[in-house]
């Protein structure tokens, strides 16, 4: 007998830390097994039971997954940041693209094997969305799932198209087939806003000047934020991400009308987000630099997003508001830790 077990990719990353915390503190969970190429931070390891070193692109690895595990659930949290991929898009495109399609032919064959449809969590991303320019961004109503998604970046576009292959594996896969085919992908995406972790840096991303600024000042380091101080996008606590993540992964899949949805909790501008961090940190050395292009890639994601679908179907509800993300979560979190370090 293979153990049932919930796989999670990039686990490394700052979403795969939240999550894997949470799943350690949940009872009755199947065993957690996590693969990331550069394995796993020490502390984190003793949260999971196996930790795999390698890459979501060897399918040799795949394969031997497939044969020692039934996988229920895989959170596929494996990707290239939107900056990180604009100097690398056919890297971007392997890894973002590739890799996903590799883990959904994965879930598909699992829920072959086992006769039970596998949940493929996937999180995508405001990059999917694209302004044409700044006066529509400031105008229009907060965007629904389907407006606007006319990305300019490749992780945008990687992810964009990332979406609808989970609406094909879950709903069209082998359409021609003479049989009908029950099982599948059970596939379910939350489009998040820029995350912002207590605990973690992102990597290579573009709303990462959000929580590059608060860890500047937690350090007592100067920071250049790389927007314009009027720089506006959605943001959210990285508790709530992974709440979010939870909350849809064990959603009774009736209740579920979409396959991808907005969530979100609250919309700062640069400014703001500085304000912030120097009630704080009264001495937090802050000043703007805008780079063109990263600014432009800013300019692009809308100023907030509609979470209602959400909200309706899976009873989505942020903890944090900006108030509360900040001087009960952020703020004290990161004392200690800098405290401590
Ligand atoms: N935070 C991501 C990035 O900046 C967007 O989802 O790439």
């Amino acid at each position: 007998m293979r153990p049932k077990v919930i796989l999670i990719t990039g686990a490394n990353g700052e979403v795969g830390h939240g999550l894997i915390q949470r799943l350690h503190a949940m009872k009755d969970q199947p065993p957690v097994v996590v693969l990331d190429i550069r394995g796993l931070d020490e502390h984190m390891q003793p949260l999971v039971d196996t930790t795999i070193v390698g890459d979501i692109l060897d399918e040799n690895l795949l394969d031997t997954l497939m044969s020692e595990y039934e996988i229920d659930m895989i959170f596929h949290l494996a990707a290239l940041l939107s900056t990180h991929s604009e100097f690398r898009p056919t890297s971007a495109h392997r890894v973002n693209v590739q890799g996903t399609i590799n883990l959904l032919q994965l879930a598909e064959e699992q829920a072959r094997w086992r006769g039970k449809a596998v949940k493929f969590i996937f999180p995508s991303s405001i990059a999917v969305y694209g302004m044409p320019d700044l006066d529509t961004k400031a105008q229009v109503p907060p965007l629904t799932e389907n407006e606007y998604t006319m990305p300019t970046t490749i992780y945008g576009c990687n992810k964009l198209y990332c979406e609808h292959l989970g609406r094909y594996y879950t709903r069209h896969y082998r359409q021609l087939a003479t049989t009908p085919e029950p099982f599948g992908v059970d596939f379910r995406c939350v489009r998040f806003p820029g995350l912002i972790s207590a605990l973690t840096l992102p990597t290579g991303g573009t709303s990462d000047y959000a929580p590059e600024m608060l860890h500047a000042a937690a350090k007592g380091e100067p920071y250049q934020s790389f927007v314009r101080p009027d720089s506006v996008i959605p943001f959210m606590a990285m508790p709530d991400a992974i709440k979010a993540l939870l909350t849809l992964a064990h959603a009774p899949r009736e209740q579920l009308t979409q396959l991808v949805y907005n969530v979100t909790s609250f919309s700062l501008t640069a400014e703001e987000i500085a304000g912030m961090v120097q009630q704080a940190f009264p001495n937090a050395q802050i000043d703007y630099a805008p780079t063109p292009g990263r600014q432009n890639i800013v300019d692009t994601w809308p100023r907030e997003i509609d979470d209602s679908a959400a909200r309706r179907d899976w009873g989505w509800l942020p903890e944090y508001d900006a108030e509360r993300a900040f001087f009960r979560y952020l703020i004290p979190t990161i004392q200690q830790r800098y405290r401590s370090t």
